[in-house]
């Protein structure tokens, strides 16, 4: 299976894109201090899917939140990667297939969804290149 090679030094704080990954939606997103600040103030044990922002960011890079845009309920595509979407009300993704909410390290927090949004192995080959997969 290919890799994508993905350019994020567009990608200004605070915005998302959406791209292709292995045929499917791949979100790269790049977090504002105050989106770390929110996700690093959550409780772990109180998720659903307990993971850190650091556990689904590569060491020293957690603005990089990059994951699959496949909703873990049904495979919607989440809302929010693009301009002016509905973001949810932890202010990350939003599914409207049947109303699951993502918060800004793409953890399922409200809503059906059983399983925060999938995190691909990535690697950062430079500062502004991310190889996916
Ligand atoms: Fe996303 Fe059902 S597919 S909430």
């Amino acid at each position: 299976q290919a890799s994508a090679e993905v350019d994020v030094s567009a990608i200004q704080p605070g915005q998302a894109i959406k791209t292709i990954f292995r045929k499917q939606p791949l979100f790269v997103r790049h977090l504002t201090p105050a989106e770390i600040a929110a996700a690093d103030a959550v409780a772990v044990d109180s998720l659903r899917d307990p993971q850190t922002l650091e556990e689904r960011t590569a060491a020293g890079k957690s603005q990089w939140l990059i994951t699959m845009g496949v909703c873990t309920h049904l495979g919607c595509v989440p809302l929010g990667a693009a301009e002016g979407e509905n973001r949810g009300e932890f202010g990350g993704y939003f599914c409207p297939c049947h109303g699951s909410h993502y918060d800004t390290a793409g953890r399922i927090r409200k809503g059906p969804a059983p399983l925060n949004l999938q995190v691909p192995e990535y690697t950062f080959t430079s500062d502004t290149v991310v190889q996916v997969g």
